[in-house]
């Protein structure tokens, strides 16, 4: 089908990206076609999209000519930046400035932009009720995301600005799920109080953000929030226990506490869980189940991914 419209997929190899490659290949319209971008095409990753029948074309966020390259010819392009590869709001506001670059360059019709909100815009940095972090921000790894909604619009390129949600499968790969303490109890440790967190598997993103490349002009210019499931640490806790055959017990610290644990990152996520406790009903308001299951009608619900996935959750 030579004149299949194509989507160059930044971070293919990873999660939100292999599930957007993973949906466009399992559709059995092959409405699409995937060009997945990897910084080697030769990794066991890159092979396996080979193998499944993805085009593979080498390409690197940190390199323009590159990604202009990789979205050559292409409809559109699914962009995402690794905060936690660099730890840097500033190489992510480079990196989201050089897609959007690229995507004006290959004349794309559609860009879907995997972003989160500035937090900033709801807690300014001299409002004391979080520290700002290195300067100039609240939660690094949400607000360089939001702030680069601008190059996207400036560029002129056509963008639907996708909010995601809270990986479950951080518990399986972040060190975020419940874990046995000294007292021999399983916790599962955040500062969300009783207020929600919406979560989703890692791989619906791809799934919805398939769902809106399906959909076309319709989002184009739009904001749209994904999530599979809104559930208070009460909740996830109690739907682990049922899952695992354990008793796991919600362990709500406050955000100051949990921003003190020390590992990478504490800071930042500890802000992060504070936002979304204290501004839950703008955050759980920008992300609807109903409509994510409108994009993707496989959408899976907490104990649906407990299901596949409990045996993978390591408790020590
Ligand atoms: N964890 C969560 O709950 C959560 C929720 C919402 C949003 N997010 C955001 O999701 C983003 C990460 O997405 P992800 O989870 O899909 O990533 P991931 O699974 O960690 O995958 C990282 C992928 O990025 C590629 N990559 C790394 N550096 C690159 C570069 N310089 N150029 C091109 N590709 C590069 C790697 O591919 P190769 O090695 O093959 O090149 C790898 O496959 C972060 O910014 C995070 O803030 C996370």
């Amino acid at each position: 089908m030579p004149d299949r419209k194509t989507i160059a997929v930044v971070g293919a190899t990873g999660a939100q990206g292999g599930g957007l490659v993973r949906a466009i290949l399992g559709d059995p319209d092959k409405e699409f076609g995937v060009r997945a971008i990897t910084r080697d095409a030769n990794s066991d990753k890159a092979n396996q999209l080979k193998k499944l029948g993805a085009e593979v074309v080498e390409g690197d966020v940190d390199n323009l000519e590159s990604l202009k390259n990789a979205f050559k010819g292409c409809y559109g392009a699914y962009c995402v930046t690794f905060y936690w590869e660099h730890f840097s709001p500033e190489k992510e506001l480079a990196h989201a400035k050089a897609m959007a670059e690229a995507a004006k360059d290959a004349n794309l019709q559609h860009v879907i932009w995997s972003t989160l909100e500035d937090t900033r815009k709801w807690v300014p940095l001299d409002d004391d009720r979080m520290p700002t972090l290195m300067e100039k921000y609240k939660v690094p790894h949400f607000d360089a995301k939001g702030e680069a909604n601008k190059l996207f619009e400036q560029s002129g390129i056509p963008t639907t600005y996708l909010h995601t949600s809270f990986y479950w499968d951080n518990f399986i790969y972040f060190g975020m799920g419940p874990k046995k303490g000294d007292d021999g109890k399983i916790a599962l440790t955040f500062p969300m109080g009783d207020k929600k967190l919406p979560g989703m598997a890692a791989e619906d993103i791809g799934k919805c953000a398939y769902g809106l490349f399906k959909k076309g002009p319709e989002f184009i210019g739009k904001s749209v929030g994904i999530t599979g499931e809104k559930l208070t640490g009460k909740q996830m806790a109690a739907e682990l226990s049922k899952a695992l055959g354990k008793d796991v017990v919600y362990n709500n610290v406050p955000p100051e506490v949990y921003r003190s644990f020390g590992f990478p990152g504490a800071d930042d996520l500890g802000n992060m869980f504070q936002f979304k406790r204290d501004f839950e009903s703008d955050f759980c308001g920008a992300r609807s189940v109903e409509f994510s299951r409108s994009l993707n009608p496989g959408l899976q619900s907490f104990s649906d991914w407990l299901a596949k996935n409990k045996g993978k959750i390591p408790l020590e």
